[in-house]
């Protein structure tokens, strides 16, 4: 298989598990130079307070700038349900750009409607930085990486392959985890099954770094594995798993979930980049849509 870039080289990568939350982010650095990125950072909420804190975010900045390292990128893998980003604080302190798919202008319509946001709110993708489309490359330092469309959890998912290592955001989870729901508004299990199958046609040694873990049946928090092993262990596709199969198991699963507790938050602040909504005076403010979810 052909891909836009070189996915031999071996990019350091450093996760950084948040406990409120079970994401993980991470610090991608250039094996070549000093330049890295970071994907998916989190910003700290007490819903209950309203309150916003940046503990976690402070560890990602205090880390690339022990390590003398320049932050190049900001990515989103998605619109996340469940926690909030630090994006733009992060870049306030140390720059880069923040980039998310360019299905974000789907997620920002429906949710858009949904938090019944005025014509301030703007449904164009413009609070991003960059809007990645299938197949898009950008760099790293030296290091040229691509970005691959994978809806399903959500309509703007995205991958991002840099060398030889994948950030899958929640196309998956590790083996034993299986993927995420789709039943998010937009979300869809069938378009979910075939875009895990484009990540798997990845080499089977492509490290492979989950967005979230939740240490299923007791075990630690793990957040790396491989395609190889994806492909023969994950418990919902590994195994050689039909569609039908997985369509039904997680459409049922789906109708089970509970709503994520960080769902009404998390929308409204990453559908803008990771900026707190403000109220007609300035002042920050989130909603709470009635019966609307
Ligand atoms: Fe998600």
């Amino acid at each position: 298989m052909d891909y836009p870039v070189d996915i031999s080289l071996k990019p350091d990568v450093t996760g950084f598990f948040d406990d409120a939350t079970n994401t993980i982010s991470y610090v991608v650095k250039d094996p070549n130079s000093n330049s890295c990125a970071i994907v998916d950072s989190v910003m700290d909420i007490d819903y209950a307070a309203g309150r916003i804190t940046y503990a976690h975010a402070d560890e990602l900045i205090r880390f690339v700038e022990d390590n003398g390292l320049k932050l190049e990128w900001l990515i989103e893998t998605h619109v996340h349900a469940d926690h909030l980003s630090a994006a733009p604080y992060i870049q306030e302190k140390l720059g880069g750009k923040i980039g998310i798919g360019e299905h974000i202008v789907t997620v920002q319509n429906v949710f858009g409607k949904i938090f019944n946001e005025g014509t301030e709110f703007q449904r164009d993708g413009s609070q991003f930085d960059a809007l990645f489309k299938d197949g898009d490359t950008y760099t790293v330092g030296g290091m040229e990486v691509f970005a691959m469309h994978t809806p399903g959890h959500t309509p703007a998912c995205m991958v991002h392959v840099m060398g030889d290592a994948a950030f899958v955001g929640d196309t998956l989870f590790m083996p034993d985890g299986g993927s995420a729901r789709a039943d998010f508004p937009g979300g869809d299990a069938a378009t979910l099954f075939d875009s895990i199958q484009k990540v798997l046609t990845l080499p089977d040694e492509t490290r492979l770094f989950m967005c979230h873990d939740y240490g299923p049946n007791g075990r630690d928090i793990q957040w790396e594995t491989t395609v190889g092993e994806e492909k023969a262990h994950n418990i919902h596709v590994g195994g050689g798993k039909t569609k039908e199969e997985f369509v039904q198991f997680r459409t049922e699963r789906d109708a089970t979930l509970d709503m994520p507790k960080l769902i009404i938050p998390s929308l409204q602040v990453n559908m803008r980049a990771g900026e707190v909504p403000t109220d007609d005076d300035g002042v920050p403010m989130l909603k709470v849509p009635v019966n609307g979810l």
